[in-house]
């Protein structure tokens, strides 16, 4: 394989290049992980769907070998009281991640067996997820929130995981002392 580059806007977030996948994810995607039913009915009358994040994906590999990298954008927007956020998952392989924000603002949700932390996560902040924690974003602005995270290729993804435990937090309109 020969040397590659793509190509990231730092100030819209758009990346561009060959071998990326463009995965969407929708409120319908995210039913399972809803907590308030309610309201999320209500957010859907009168429309089919509503797009909630956007990943693009670059694997180059599929081995250990490899790294692979995402580019997330997740749309600002509340389900009742909930901020919008992405599915989560932890990684099959207990294999770490880096998480960088480009824009807006958001929270990330981290968490093993024993503990939960909900650090900042805004442009700049560059976060290291350790083996087996899993992970959830939440964007608590008003804006797009983007951010780059890079892993082993071979991680592999478990996104039952969340949807069958629930994650340990949810982030409510109320929790001002997190944002
Ligand atoms: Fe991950």
């Amino acid at each position: 394989m020969d040397p590659f580059s793509l190509r990231l806007n730092l100030n819209s977030g758009d990346v561009k290049g060959n071998n990326l996948i463009v995965e969407s994810k929708t409120l319908f995607d995210l039913r399972y992980s809803i907590q308030n039913q309610k309201a999320l009915t209500k957010l859907l009358k009168n429309k089919k769907d509503i797009e909630v994040y956007t990943v693009s994906t670059c694997e180059p590999g599929h081995t250990a070998a490899h790294l692979t990298i995402h580019v997330t954008r997740l749309k600002p927007g509340k389900i009742g009281e909930e901020f919008f956020f992405t599915k989560g998952h932890i990684h099959k392989k207990p294999t770490a991640e880096w998480y960088l924000g480009i824009s807006g603002t958001g929270l990330l949700l981290l968490w093993n067996k024993n503990k939960h932390l909900v650090l900042p996560f805004s442009r700049g902040d560059l976060i290291y997820i350790p083996p087996g924690w899993a992970h959830r974003t939440i964007n608590v602005g008003d804006e797009d929130l983007v951010f780059l995270s890079c892993h082993r290729s071979d991680a592999g993804y478990d996104y039952d995981f969340v949807v069958e435990k629930g994650a340990p937090k949810r982030i409510l309109a109320s929790d001002k002392e997190l944002f």
